[in-house]
């Protein structure tokens, strides 16, 4: 069968296929470089930038978990003045799509930030980190509605670049978080960030983690995130990136199965380098298997009521 065709588009932007990396797990530059060749990448997500350079958290703040990992970093970065001094021209030799994901305090923060990076020419989307809960302060931002429309609508007011706005697990009314980024402008969502969980070290009676909370991620949380891409693309007509524990080209395919237009794979690169390529030719081969042209097809294939029809009991 012919080569299949992985073009993904969201808006004006055209992904020479669905696979991204999420945020945070893929260095903040050529880290990866010498397992893989980025430029097979559909896009690259940056680890969060924020307008001033952050330190993080105390150590330890990393903690492995069944089928998944906490990690309570706290947005560690150098700002935004280093990275479009230091960064940006490395990823300006890459052909393929920087999608930058900042992070800030405030609503003029994220202003700031996106003014800074509307005059990049590399750089193809921003992602709205409103989501991290390392940090004491920007997670309101996805806790309310109101709060949600306020920093989107002002950064759409501020850029021409697209954008995704990152939401959080955690908010009380996520489709109300969602429905409110959506309206205020945002081209597309990034479901879901990781979820607070807390692990105890028995023999020294003390949390793991420095920071006692921290955000888990990995496969244990791969059925949620599925349950609110699902959630989102029923009630929205909106692109998704989904991100939340997706390892192998199976997992990946469930998400676009549900809808999501890109597939970021996050905790899977700090245990296999190469996953995200591994990922991808399985995506291809099942494609292939299963006689698909294009990736198109696959999205959104999901057959709820067949499903439903199928278990059925039978009458009498
Ligand atoms: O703490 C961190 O740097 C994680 C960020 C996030 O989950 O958004």
């Amino acid at each position: 069968m012919a080569k299949v065709d992985l073009t993904t588009k969201i808006g004006t932007l055209i992904f020479k296929n669905p696979v991204t990396v999420a945020s945070g797990t893929f260095g903040s530059k050529d880290e990866y470089a010498r397992y893989l060749n980025y430029e097979r990448l559909g896009a690259i997500v940056t680890k969060t930038v924020t307008p001033k350079p952050r330190k993080g958290n105390q150590m330890p703040r990393i903690f492995e978990t069944p089928s998944g990992m906490l990690n309570s970093i706290g947005l560690q970065n150098k700002g935004i003045d280093d990275f479009i001094e230091n960064k940006i021209p490395y990823f300006k030799k890459i052909k393929t799509h920087l999608i930058v994901n900042i992070a800030g305090e405030s609503i003029e923060d994220f202003v700031a930030l996106a003014k800074k990076l509307d005059r990049e020419k590399s750089v193809s989307a921003l992602e709205l980190n409103i989501s991290c809960p390392n940090v004491k302060k920007g997670l309101e931002f996805c806790a309310k509605p109101e709060l949600t429309y306020e920093v989107v609508k002002a950064v759409k007011d501020t850029t021409k670049l697209p954008f995704f706005t990152k939401l959080s697990p955690e908010a009380h009314d996520f489709l109300g978080v969602a429905e409110a980024a959506i309206k205020a402008g945002s081209d597309a969502l990034s479901l879901i960030n990781t979820i607070r969980g807390m692990a105890v070290d028995v023999e020294k009676c003390r949390p793991q983690l420095a920071n006692v909370f921290g955000g888990l991620s990995g496969p244990a949380i791969r059925p949620i995130a599925l349950r609110y891409l699902h959630e989102v693309k029923c009630e929205f007509d909106i692109p998704v990136m989904a991100m939340g524990g997706i390892m192998t080209a199976q997992d990946a395919l469930e998400f676009l199965i549900a809808g999501a237009h890109l597939i970021a794979v996050g905790t899977a690169n700090f245990v296999n380098p190469k996953a995200t390529m591994e990922i991808l030719g399985g995506i291809e081969g099942y494609m292939k298997r299963k006689g698909y042209a294009s990736v198109n097809e696959v999205r959104g294939s999901l057959r709820i009521k067949e499903a439903s029809e199928d278990r059925s009991v039978p009458a009498g």
